[in-house]
This record gives structure tokens, sequence and C-alpha cells, in this order.
């Protein structure tokens, strides 16, 4: 079973607080996201300042609009070098392409490595009778995975996906490609209420799963010992490897 990252969502707009959680926790996380707002409350510099804290960047903009534009955004953020950056899979097959050109070819200008691309695919607010309401039929599932191929087809790296599409996913797919996974709640202990994550799983679980890595927000930042928090999921995380490489050899 490959390593899994962790990426904790500072999902705050005050930036004294994001940045002090950023630096608390880059000792016991793979990476940081920050997301829609945080960045329209202190743009690329407040970003920069998060990097600061050294650790790989996630940054979810969930990018949606004609290729052109969406190609623009994507230039925009390049120099910020962030790993992850999301866009809406929805916004159809050209537009995913147009952004994967515009990645690389401003990355390779800039002379940094180019933002991986992920699909964004359904959003865990909308259920079926939502999605009906929008024309989609049949189930959220299929839709998920319906996206997931475009964005495959488009060439984006991987996808944005809900702990239980990550196995259908992964099958799908193959190894390459990634599964980022929210939705992440701790077995037991603090954090471990769904709040308003309808679809939930542990870590092991959406390890075991296949999943790239694992984005944990409230859990961790609203624990009263945040470090601690992420600490106790990272070693849940290492656990699942082992117990997944025991089965393996037994
Ligand atoms: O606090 P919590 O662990 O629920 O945070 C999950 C993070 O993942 C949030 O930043 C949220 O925006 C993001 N996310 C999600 N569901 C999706 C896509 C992203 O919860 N479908």
């Amino acid at each position: 079973m490959p390593n899994v990252a962790l990426y904790c969502a500072l999902d705050a707009r005050d930036r004294p607080t994001v940045e002090r959680l950023a630096h608390l926790l880059a000792p016991a996380v793979g990476g940081l996201k920050l997301g829609l707002e945080y960045f329209c409350a202190h743009g690329p510099e407040g970003v920069s300042a998060v990097r600061a804290a050294g650790r790989s960047l996630f940054l979810d903009l969930k990018l949606h609009d004609i290729p052109n534009t969406v190609a623009g955004a994507v230039r925009s953020v390049v120099a910020l070098e962030p790993h992850y950056l999301t866009i809406h899979a929805a916004g159809g097959v050209a537009m995913m392409q147009a952004a994967r050109e515009a990645a690389a070819e401003e990355a390779a200008r800039r002379g940094v490595a180019p933002p991986n691309l992920l699909g964004v695919t359904v959003l865990t607010s909308l259920d079926a009778a939502t999605l009906a309401r929008q024309g989609v039929a049949g189930s959220a599932h299929d839709q998920v995975l319906r996206l997931a191929g475009l964005a495959h087809e488009a060439g984006l790296a991987g996808v944005i996906a809900s702990p239980h599409e990550v196995a259908t996913l992964r099958a799908a797919h193959g190894p390459d490609f990634h599964i980022v996974v929210p939705g992440i709640r701790p077995a037991s202990g603090a954090g471990s209420g769904k709040g308003d994550q309808a679809r939930v799983a542990t870590p092991a679980d959406a390890a075991r799963a296949g999943a790239t890595a694992l984005v944990v927000g409230r859990p961790i930042t609203q624990a009263p010992d945040p470090l601690a928090a992420a600490r106790a999921i990272g070693d849940e995380i290492a656990a699942s490897r082992v117990s997944a490489r025991e089965i393996e050899e037994s």
C-alpha cells in the first residue's frame, strides 16, 4: 500500500489563525489546504504566507468557467506552486484540457513544477434530488464515476471523491491516478463527530480503499490540541499500512 498523504484543510478567514495553525501543524501533516474563503480574503500574498510553513500546498479554488478564463486563472496561480489545484470536472473536457495545458506552459515558463490538477466531481452537498432538478439522471455515485472518467480523459492528475467512490475509482483508473478524499473522521476521540459531512469514513478505511491523499479539516483545527489530533490521524494512516502489509504477507 503506497504512502497516503494527510492534508489539513485550513478553512478560516482570519489570517493570524490560519498562519498559526499552518506553522503549528507543519511537522505533523503532508500538506495544507487553502480554499476560497481564505483566498478571497487574502489573495496570493496570503497563500504565500501559509506556504512559508514549508508544507505542500493544496489550493482548493474549484475553478469553473469557459476554457479561456479557467486557463488564465490557472496561469495566475502557478507561481504559488500549489502541489494540488482543483477545477470542476463539470466544466467539460475542453475546459480541463485548457487548464492542463496552461498549467504546463506557465510552469515551464517559470521553471517551477506544474500543479497536479484535480477534478471536483459531485459536491457532497448535492444529493440525488438536487441533481435530478438540474437534469442529471441517475445516482450521484454514477455521476461521480462519469465525471472522473472525463477528468482522466482530459489528462488531469486525478479527482476529489468521497470515501464511498474510492475503491471503484481506483479499480477503474489505475495506480497513478490521484484520488483525494475529504469527509474523513477519526475512528474515535476528539473530532470523530460527522459535522455536516454526510458520507464519512475513517482515515484507515479511506487509505485501505486506495486514496492518494486525505483531507481533514475540523477534526484537526477544532480539536483542543490540533497538533495531537493531526498526529493521531497520521498514526491511524500508518497503522492501516502496517496491517495491510501483514495481510499481504500472511
Ligand atoms: O472540516 P472537514 O474535515 O469537513 O473539511 C473537509 C474539507 O474538504 C473542506 O475544506 C471542504 O471544503 C472540502 N471538501 C468537502 N467535500 C467535497 C469537496 C471538498 O468536504 N466534496
